[in-house]
């Protein structure tokens, strides 16, 4: 069952974000850095008439859309008569979740922090606008700075995650290699026999002929051989039939029957390698997978700190951890030249991020990053820095940050990016 939210001034969101803009993008040269090479891309203006814009060129193109709203403290927001809170919220936030989907490829995602405040809501218009059957995962994140109310202390948030199809969406986790016994201990298993090939590695074992293998009393992993075991150099010289409590016996077959190549398993991951351990003779089954995107992260780093090792410190309220970013970017299988497009994105935490990754593995991903030139106090330590607006901001730690990079890595990568500003058509 769908189960469909709604709320007033739902209808005119969807006007809101098929209505075209009469704007376009004027180059600010000025800010720009490396402008004749670079690929990445800032925007300064309103994200609803920056994605529209964007549409004309990058419909269907963007790989990853990574995105932090406001969240909604219920103070920010004005709202209208009869508006609550949550609607005037879902308003602001809806027409934009329906012009990314615009510009997720289809083996896009998007990446969306939130709080408890908005979670289960936003989950149902996601649902909406993506499709139930792409949501990915709801990742509960730690939070370095906890909020305390008088009778409560809030942990954690949250990041939602939607692929815009299924059938294309792949992780790219990194590699990793486990080692699982090939027998279980469990009563109710059956014990067939298996024939397991020459050839095989024996590790712990001297070189000789065992007529029978080393039993543990009472134990239900002990293994019976049907004919002797003969190891010679440290394999195993003749094929061996052998009964116990397995494991994954099919997969064991399958990876035999191949002749003892990589083969995938039946659950997940490739067999690379079967091989006995010690006079026990228990089976060892090297399995080469892939790290999954994880529900829970649990480190608890503060993105400020990632603004203070710039000397930016201060400057932006709750940016998010340089860290996390890169994490969980790192899932999302980005080739060279695809982009990742943050248009929430404030202190520009995801074009560090991004600049980051790509020095670390050679990789050539683009940053599209769109902000609100929202005006500074004259009081807060951006605007006595010289920084006029939240723009000002995001530009200055991408300068910033991409000289740390640069001088820490030596990398050679795309340390760039294009300015550019939302205006009315034929405006100076
Ligand atoms: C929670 S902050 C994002 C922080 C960012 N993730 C970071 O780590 O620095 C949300 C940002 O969205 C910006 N914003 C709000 N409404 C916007 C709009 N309509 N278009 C573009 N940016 C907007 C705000 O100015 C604010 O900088």
């Amino acid at each position: 069952m769908n189960t469909t939210l709604m709320w007033p001034g739902k209808q005119e969101c969807v006007s809101m974000a098929e209505r075209p803009t009469k704007k376009c993008l004027q180059p600010v040269q000025e800010y720009s850095v490396d402008w004749d090479r670079t690929q990445n891309v800032y925007i300064e203006g309103d994200n609803l008439d920056a994605m529209k814009i964007l549409r004309r060129t990058h419909e269907r193109r963007i790989k990853c859309i990574y995105i932090d709203p406001p969240y909604n403290t219920g103070k920010s927001l004005v709202y209208k008569d009869g508006f609550s809170v949550h609607s005037e919220w879902l308003n602001m936030i809806y027409p934009r979740l329906i012009l990314a989907r615009h510009l997720l490829s289809d083996d896009g995602a998007i990446l969306i922090s939130i709080d408890d405040n908005e979670l289960h809501r936003l989950r149902l218009i996601c649902d909406e606008v993506f499709g139930a059957d792409h949501h990915v995962l709801t990742v509960v994140v730690n939070r370095a700075s906890e909020i305390a109310s008088s009778n409560t202390i809030s942990k954690h948030e949250y990041m939602l995650i939607y692929c815009r199809d299924k059938d294309c969406f792949k992780v790219d986790g990194m590699k990793k290699y486990t080692l699982s016994r090939a027998t279980v201990g469990n009563s109710g298993q059956t014990m067939p026999v298996i024939e397991f090939p020459k050839g095989l590695r024996c590790e712990g074992v001297e070189d000789g002929i065992y007529y029978e293998t080393r039993r543990v009393p009472g134990s239900r992993e002990n293994i019976e051989n049907l004919g002797p075991i003969v190891v010679k150099d440290a394999k195993l010289a003749e094929n061996v039939k052998l009964r116990a409590r397995w494991r994954s016996s099919n997969d064991m077959r399958r990876f035999f029957a191949n002749n003892c190549r990589p083969t995938p398993a039946k659950i997940s991951g490739v067999i690379e390698e079967i091989y006995f351990r010690g006079d026990r003779f228990v089976p060892y089954i090297k399995k080469l997978t892939f790290e999954k995107i994880p529900s829970l992260y649990l480190e608890n780093r503060r993105g400020s700190a990632d603004l203070e090792k710039l000397g930016m410190g201060n400057w932006f309220p709750f940016p998010k951890s340089i860290a996390f970013l890169k994490r969980y970017l790192s899932y999302l299988d980005l080739a060279d030249g695809e982009f990742v497009l943050d248009f929430f994105s404030g202190s520009a935490a995801t074009a560090q991020a991004v600049m980051e990754l790509n020095a670390e593995d050679g990789g050539m991903r683009r940053f599209i990053m769109i902000q609100l030139p929202e005006k500074l106090g004259p009081g807060s330590s951006a605007y006595q820095a010289g920084c006029r607006d939240i723009c000002h901001i995001g530009q200055e730690r991408i300068r910033r940050a991409a000289e740390k990079i640069k001088r820490e890595t030596g990398a050679e990568i795309d340390y760039g990016f294009k300015v550019y500003r939302t205006a009315e058509i034929g405006a100076e």
